[in-house]
């Protein structure tokens, strides 16, 4: 085992502390192609992963338990009906974990929030795991997991597992890698929740086109080019339940350096890509001056 690794794992086994970190998932592209006959709707969408998002603190204990915190943490269930819990009680009931939980991203906002969540608790228990048992986590972080039972958390889980960019299709099983150059992110929220099943309820059609192939982007330009010619399919019924979502993607088009707008997954929050650090961080600051009610970060995408 390499020196530093070997007294990071030292220094966790001592303070027995795990920390993960929950990364908000933005759909650059959502087309909605079919619908099954449960009522779960086909997708074909772009996703990639900022670093702007929740942090999970986890540590062995007798019995499960979860405390919420931060800035979003005040009506966030600390019970089952919490995504982390969920996702830990999938492993040996045995094996309790204390969570602290700490709330950055504001929640039902479209960008993956408890799936963010629950996919850190999974992540921060197979490390303990491995910890636990001298071994090194496995590069395939299914390996070992149900995978029914992790969609059934949620259908953005699986994706949220590998918060890299990655072509999502099914009804988010179907997760393939993509290759994505690096580019930045501006995220705003107008602090409007937007019910999920509502927004699909809305849809005036529930097949339509699929993405193409994807092509080579070699940079954040030619990425913004190719996604003008997609689209997130529940833009339209998300605007009617929150017209304040135009308010957003014209604020965000309005900045200079955007380089493209649009909704991620059923709203509200929209996202603004950027070349690069600066332009990014300069629109957070001036949309959250110009409206002090809406949230707004940035943050660097991952390439894959
Ligand atoms: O899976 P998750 O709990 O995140 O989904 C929330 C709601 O979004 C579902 O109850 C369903 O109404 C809708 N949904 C859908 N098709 C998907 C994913 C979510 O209809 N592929």
């Amino acid at each position: 085992m390499p020196k530093a690794r070997g007294r990071w794992r030292m220094w966790r086994q001592i303070t027995r502390m795990i920390n993960e970190f929950g990364y908000a998932k933005v759909n650059l592209t959502l087309h909605v192609t079919g619908q099954r006959p449960d009522g779960y709707h086909l997708l074909d969408s772009l996703v990639v992963f900022a670093g702007i998002g929740d942090r999970l603190y986890a540590a062995r204990s007798g019995v499960s338990s979860l405390t919420v915190e931060g800035p979003f943490g005040a009506d966030i269930p600390t019970d089952m009906g919490n995504l982390v819990l969920r996702a830990a009680a999938l492993f040996s009931p045995h094996q309790g974990v204390a969570f602290t939980l700490q709330k950055n991203l504001p929640p039902a906002s479209g960008i993956g929030g408890g799936s963010a969540d629950a996919a850190a608790a999974i992540r921060a228990i197979l490390r303990m795991l491995a910890d636990e048992n001298d071994a090194t986590a496995t590069d395939d972080i299914f390996a070992g997991l149900d995978r029914d039972a992790v969609l059934r958390l949620g259908a953005d889980v699986p994706v949220c597992l590998y918060s890299r960019p990655a072509r999502m299709q099914g009804i988010g099983d179907n997760v393939a890698q993509v290759a994505c150059p690096e580019f930045w992110i501006t995220l705003v929220n107008p602090r409007v929740a937007v019910p999920t099943p509502q927004v699909f309820a809305g849809l005036a059609s529930k097949t339509n086109a699929p993405m193409p192939d994807l092509p080579v982007w070699p940079d954040a330009a030619a990425l913004a080019d190719w996604l003008h010619s997609q689209r997130n399919d529940l833009e339209a019924p998300a605007l009617h339940i929150a017209p304040v979502i135009a308010d957003v993607l014209r604020a965000l088009r309005a900045q200079p350096g955007t380089l493209i707008a649009r909704m991620s997954g059923s709203g509200a929050t929209c996202f603004a890509l950027a070349a690069d650090e600066a332009t990014a961080k300069a629109t957070a600051t001036a949309i959250q001056a110009a409206h002090p009610g809406w949230w707004a970060a940035a943050g660097r995408v991952f390439p894959s």
